[in-house]
């Protein structure tokens, strides 16, 4: 069974691109509403939420991990194996398949994301590796406002802010490095006209083919678990997965 972690609705856009390349895969999904949004909070903090989260998921089953989390992604460090048992369980994340996508193109990167991400420089050193630079735009009220429901006029008004000193021809496509980023899509496309978008939730799912598949093959059962009501996580959770096949418990 597999494991997905994030702050709250964001992973379920990754899940969403999982369950349709892989239908049959069980998955216990953790989102830590109680927390979040995440992307404000310091390298610490995020640490001991990444230990109590994944450290959760391994607890109810979870036999390999996706951290659908980009702020937690500087938190995946060697010394978390060293606190929770790990070692035969496969760990993806959200930098690696993302920047592999990029790998041997021209084209001109830029990416946004939470101030925890950006802050991290986990991109940045990716990007790097490939031989790449790449422009981060932080936009850091935006992920809290998608988890709180604010709407696109809010969305676009975060998005326009964030981006108000980045020329539109200084890049060629912008990454959305944050989960909750594809649940405002419409928001960034109004707002940044005309560019080319890149969700790497895709590139995660195709990561689980090479690194899970068929290891992980289930009976597509999904179970939700969220640190504190969420009417906006039910209602993502509604309209991603319609055919409502999954079980949602609030954790007390
Ligand atoms: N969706 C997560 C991310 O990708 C967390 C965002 C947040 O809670 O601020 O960064």
């Amino acid at each position: 069974m597999i494991g997905v972690f994030d702050s709250g609705s964001g992973g379920l856009t990754v899940l969403k691109a999982m369950r349709d390349a892989y239908p049959s895969i069980d998955v216990v999904y953790f989102g830590d509403t109680k927390n979040a949004p995440y992307g404000l909070r310091s390298r610490e903090e995020l640490s001991r939420l990444t230990v109590a989260g994944i450290g959760f998921l391994l607890e109810h089953g979870a036999s390999a991990i996706v951290s659908a989390c980009n702020s937690v992604s500087a938190s995946l460090v060697l010394s978390l194996y060293e606190v929770l048992p790990l070692s035969n369980v496969p760990l993806i994340e959200m930098v690696g398949p993302c920047v592999n996508a990029f790998k041997g193109t021209n084209a001109r990167v830029a990416l946004c994301a939470t101030t925890a991400t950006v802050e991290s420089g986990m991109y940045q050193n990716a990007f790097h590796m490939i031989g790449k630079d790449i422009i981060t735009v932080a936009i850091p009220e935006l992920a809290g406002a998608i988890e709180k429901g604010e709407g696109a006029e809010a969305y676009e008004r975060y998005i326009r802010a964030a981006f108000a000193q980045v020329p539109a021809d200084s890049y060629d496509i912008l990454i959305l490095g944050c989960t909750h980023y594809p649940l405002a899509l419409d928001a960034f496309r109004r707002s940044l006209p005309g560019k080319p978008i890149f969700d790497p939730a895709n590139a995660v799912a195709e990561r689980i083919a090479t690194r899970l598949w068929p290891r992980e093959m289930g009976y597509g059962k999904t179970d939700f678990y969220i640190s504190a009501e969420s009417a906006q996580f039910r209602g993502f959770a509604a309209k991603l997965f319609p055919d409502g096949a999954y079980t949602v418990t609030v954790l007390p």
